[in-house]
């Protein structure tokens, strides 16, 4: 969604600006612009579109000498994506520059006070609204009148301003949104996600709830929500510039899925300790408190939610306890009923979903007792869960996850083994096979990357269909559900996963002559279910990829895959590869843009 990057130092600030919102367009935009601070005032340039238009009007920064500015990519959700719309807004006097991530709620009351009050309004945001209530609060202190203005607001924020009266500082505010300083030397950054300013410095000090910050280049402050000063340690990003750039590949989302035996090494190995065994540092927990436990809840958004899918099965098979799957944008409004014989898990790359978050809230308010699996270090899931476990998938950009994914069911394999473990679940010598199985796992992947030419074909042949199915049973169903929305939001060909044994009930009214169906059968135990359906379909005409393991079945299908097999439990991280594949090759070949696809943004950070 939108994001911000702020710059105070002593470099020209425009073309720090413009690179940074560069690294931030995989979020999703859909205009940009930036606010440039110097002692003659503040100018502001936006262009709707591509930041590519704002750039070329900007010259790429040539012959601008500010050092300090504001930058903003927006994703629009109050107004259209216009150039009056985007950002940075700007006071009535044009003292005041803002730049917004979030939703201002109570933005309908604010807009009347203000037009009450005979305040033209030159856009529909409600960002600028925060802009003239900053003209209207200001009594001498920017400070004091930021504190006033947000104190009002009620939603999600994270916000960037400049004050034409200080023009060598930049004054920062969050409250659900991300915020991070990037601290330099003799310069300080700002910014809604790190892989904006990896370039400068790897140095940071997240920004947390309630909190306000002045930046210049002399220094920083932040202060709490009770307007104290406070001191926190400075971070170290561990992801390098290089992992945020996109290389000689056409697509940062081809990459990504060619990074995955990395991504999975660096999440599980770690974690597998000499003598076959997880480590205890994956779930803080006392093997009196797992045993207690009643139920398990799996929450994420998207692909993090199929992650939990998978996971569920995998728990429940491990550690004998009911588990549950949940969509975190529904699981938050029904009162869900949670205590401390509950273990949340929430599941997300970036650690800002909004509905996750919110879930979150809801499970401590509750006493669940809570686990964050998070990509991102810092975030504010990792801050606010009781545990976190890391997938270390590196910075992730296409907005299609592809590695985030991976490294999300090897963390929930290790979650699930460690919970198996202290409950006493699993048979002798279990935990130490099922550890040697996961050391295979990169290698594997790695193996199946090769079958990349195979789908590039593949997906030639088939570029032109306009619906898909995926179908599967058990943790075949949850790794169809996840290669169904690949093709889906990267193609814009209508896709559906259906859970194999379901099709007969509906669905399969739908199969014609030369349908596109994608049957998932690697779970042996289920094969003989799963081939009776691709039976089903293809004697109504469809067409029929198999992905399977089983290498005598040849001709149960238009085209069989087979892959190789693996403790069946952990075996959708390998089927998915192949068919993360298909879903690019088939949006390359329609021509769609891959890592930004219309519409969609990578961290949903509003409801
Ligand atoms: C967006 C992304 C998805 C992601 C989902 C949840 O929809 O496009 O790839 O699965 O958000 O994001 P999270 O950061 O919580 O994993």
């Amino acid at each position: 969604m939108c994001g911000i990057v702020g710059y105070c130092g002593t470099q020209a600030a425009t073309p720090l600006l413009l690179a940074g919102l560069s690294r931030l367009e995989y979020r999703g935009y859909d205009s940009a612009g930036v606010a440039l601070a110097d002692e003659t005032g503040l100018s502001v340039y936006k262009e709707a579109g591509r930041l590519s238009l704002l750039t070329a009007r900007l010259r790429g920064g040539e012959g601008f000498s500010q050092t300090v500015g504001i930058g903003h990519t927006r994703w629009a959700t109050h107004g259209k994506p216009t150039t009056a719309n985007a950002h940075p807004h700007l006071s009535a006097d044009g003292r005041f520059a803002v730049v917004h991530n979030g939703i201002i709620e109570n933005e309908a009351e604010l807009r009347r006070e203000l037009l009450d009050a005979d305040v033209t309004l030159r856009s529909e945001t409600d960002t600028e609204l925060i802009a003239q209530l900053l003209q209207r609060e200001y009594q001498g202190n920017v400070w004091d009148a930021l504190r006033r203005v947000t104190a009002r607001l009620t939603g999600s924020f994270a916000l960037g301003v400049l004050y034409a009266g200080e023009p060598e500082t930049v004054y920062a505010a969050r409250r659900q949104s991300p915020l991070v300083l990037g601290v330099g030397d003799g310069e300080l950054f700002l910014a809604s996600d790190m892989p904006a300013i990896l370039p400068y410095t790897a140095q940071f000090v997240p920004l947390e709830d309630g909190e306000t910050a002045r930046l210049s280049a002399d220094g920083y402050t932040i202060y709490g929500a009770d307007g104290e000063p406070i001191t926190r340690a400075v971070q170290e990003a561990d992801w390098d510039a290089e992992s945020a750039e996109r290389g000689e590949y056409a697509h940062f989302m081809l990459k990504e899925i060619e990074e995955q035996p990395e991504a999975l090494a660096a999440t599980l190995l770690p974690h597998l300790t000499a003598d076959g065994a997880v480590g205890d540092e994956v779930l803080p927990l006392t093997a009196e408190t797992a045993q207690a436990l009643r139920r398990v809840v799996l929450v994420g958004c998207g692909s993090a939610y199929h992650a939990g899918v998978v996971g569920r099965q995998v728990i429940e098979r491990l550690a004998q306890l009911p588990a549950e799957a949940e969509i975190a944008s529904e699981f938050r409004y029904r009162q869900p009923m949670l205590d401390r014989h509950t273990l949340v898990i929430f599941i997300s790359q970036s650690g800002e979903t909004a509905d996750t978050l919110a879930a979150l809230r809801e499970s401590k308010r509750k006493g669940a007792r809570t686990l964050s699996v998070v990509n991102v270090a810092g975030s504010t899931l990792a801050a606010e869960s009781d545990a976190v476990l890391p997938t270390r998938a590196g910075p992730e950009i296409a907005v299609a996850t592809t590695k985030a994914y991976t490294a999300q069911l090897a963390a929930l394999y290790l979650v699930a083994i460690r919970l198996g473990a202290l409950r006493g679940t699993m048979e002798d010598g279990e935990e130490r096979r099922l550890t040697a199985e996961l050391r295979t796992l990169p290698h594997h992947v790695r193996e199946l990357l090769g079958t990349a030419e195979r789908m590039h074909a593949l997906a030639r042949r088939q570029q032109a269909l306009s619906d898909a199915y995926f179908i599967g049973r058990g943790t075949d169903y949850a790794a169809a559900l996840e290669a169904s929305l690949k093709l889906k939001e990267i193609s814009y060909i209508h896709s559906e996963a259906y859970a194999a044994g379901e099709l007969k009930h509906g669905t399969i009214s739908l199969i014609e002559e030369g349908t596109f169906v994608a049957a998932l059968a690697c779970d042996e135990t289920l094969l003989p279910k799963t081939l009776a359906n691709v039976r089903e379909v293809r004697a109504r005409g469809a067409w029929v990829l198999l992905v399977t393991t089983d290498p005598d079945t040849a001709d149960a299908a238009d085209e069989v895959l087979v892959i190789p097999q693996v403790e069946p439990l952990f075996q959708a991280s390998l089927s998915i590869v192949p068919l993360q594949l298909f879903g690019y090759y088939v949006a390359l070949e329609r021509g769609c843009d891959i890592d930004r696809p219309r519409n969609l943004a990578k961290s949903v950070t509003v409801e």
